[in-house]
């Protein structure tokens, strides 16, 4: 039976709305800063295919699931599990999902504020003009510098906190959808601009090459762990931030094709940034394992040179710092749907609460790049160990929870209602993949990545 309750917390104007929210918290740094350097430092062409792959066998599946519980249960992720498993005579302690979701949020805001600063800083710099006609040694100093102040970092962590918080205390809706149909195809655009600059200035078809040729010979579980975790971090999957837009998301809504037209949209623009900055690095003699560096330092060369390109970095990092922040709300909201729901604060408590809890975590992540540098846990440091933890073991964990919960344990009825899958077929395929593929291929991706060495041929 559908249930057509309407959502505590307003709805969305219209299906284009959703998409663009969704779309909003998925196309983020995660698009344009991260994928370029995980697939720099993995290797290229392979790890790009076995993304796509995770992106269409798993995530898309997951993504159905999740945008379920939230339509359905309306609630913060934590009561609408709830609620749902009332309805459904099944377990409370499915509610625990919500909690890992409310969890991964807030750890992964933590560092994702301080990259956000990062692009701030960046953009002030472009804007007056420091990085005109610099080149690949000054960019690389430049970032290198940048990043052992301490102060400075923690400087531009706190603006973009406190940015977050005022918008968020005002509510998701207001303001994200008018704002991201704008913005949203304007980073578009810009990125296009990129690739095609990328494409008369710098090693396009090395660049291609690096990015779409696949090389297996460097293929671990460990690349394939960080693939699929990318594919969770891109999508924002697995911690709630779909739930609670979907709890926005009027009845009579389709599902799928949504969801398939969110998770497109993020693969494009990551492709696109993709494509933007290889050709760069290897132009530029960069190197594509410096890690989380790589996007400052190729834009800052590419921005340096091209004619204009004072105005244009300043608008591309613009409309970054833009894109983060659409994606930090989703990380955030949850957490305060969650304190509004459960404690009966106001919006403006529960954003400060939560954005604060954010920025004092995110002081671990600024010593990751300085005076904490030697801090190691696993080998890992502190910005290291909590991006490890949240995409590859958090996010993936709720994603598995969620797609069993809801594929295993809920009455095809309202799956069917909810879901709004005409095509038998694909409703098949639907459980098929929900059911069985990706919470296997997630088990064994996992448990092959921490060394027990399954094989199924
Ligand atoms: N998807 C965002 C990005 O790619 O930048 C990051 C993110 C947002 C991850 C929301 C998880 C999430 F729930």
């Amino acid at each position: 039976m559908a249930i057509n309750r309407t959502s505590s917390h307003g709805e969305w104007s219209s299906r284009t709305a959703f998409i663009l929210a969704a779309t909003g918290s998925a196309v983020g740094l995660g698009n344009i800063w991260k994928f370029p350097y995980i697939t720099g430092e993995n290797g290229g062409g392979a790890f790009v295919l076995i993304y796509i792959l995770c992106v269409l066998f798993i995530g898309i599946p997951i993504m159905l699931s999740e945008v379920y519980l939230g339509k359905r249960g309306r609630l913060n992720p934590i009561a609408s599990i709830r609620y749902i498993s009332e309805r459904e005579n099944r377990s409370k302690n499915w509610q625990i999902i919500g909690l890992i979701g409310i969890l991964a949020g807030i750890l992964i805001l933590s560092y994702y504020s301080v990259i956000a600063g990062w692009t701030m800083a960046y953009a002030t710099r472009t804007a007056f003009g420091v990085i005109n006609n610099i080149d690949a040694l000054g960019a690389t100093k430049m970032f290198n510098d940048f990043v052992s102040d301490p102060e400075r970092l923690l400087a531009w962590h706190t603006i973009f906190s406190i940015i977050t918080a005022i918008v968020v205390s005002k509510g998701v809706k207001s303001g994200l959808e008018s704002a991201v149909i704008r913005l949203m195809p304007a980073l578009l655009v810009l990125l296009l601009a990129l690739v095609i600059f990328s494409a008369i200035e710098g090693d396009f078809m090395n660049g291609m090459k690096f990015m779409l040729y696949p090389d297996f010979s460097q293929v671990t579980w460990k690349t394939i762990l960080i693939a699929m975790g990318q594919a969770f971090f891109s999508l924002s999957l697995g911690m709630g931030a779909l739930m609670v837009y979907g709890s926005y998301l009027s009845s009579d809504i389709s599902i799928p094709q949504t969801c398939v037209i969110v998770a497109s949209l993020d693969t494009l623009v990551a492709l696109l940034a993709g494509l933007a900055i290889f050709p760069i690095v290897i132009s530029a003699g960069l190197e594509m394992t410096q890690g989380p560096g790589l996007l400052f330092q190729t834009l800052t060369v590419a921005f340096g040179a091209m004619p204009g390109g004072q105005l244009f970095g300043t608008l591309f990092f613009i409309l970054l710092i833009f894109a983060a922040w659409t994606s930090s709300i989703s990380l955030i909201e949850p957490m305060v749907i969650w304190l509004i729901e459960k404690f009966n604060i106001s919006r403006i408590q529960a954003a400060i609460i939560s954005s604060g809890t954010a920025w004092l975590l995110g002081i671990g992540t600024i010593v990751s790049f300085n005076i904490g540098k030697e801090i190691k846990i696993f080998n890992m440091n502190i910005f290291e160990m909590l991006d490890y933890l949240t995409s590859n073991i958090l996010l993936p964990m709720g994603g598995i929870m969620i797609t069993i919960y809801v594929s295993w344990l809920i009455s095809k009825e309202s799956i069917d209602s909810e879901l709004n899958i005409r095509s038998t077929i694909l409703r098949r395929i639907w459980y098929l993949s929900a059911r069985i593929i990706a919470p296997l291929a997630v088990i064994f991706v996992m448990l092959n990545a921490l060394g027990f060495n399954l094989t199924i041929l």
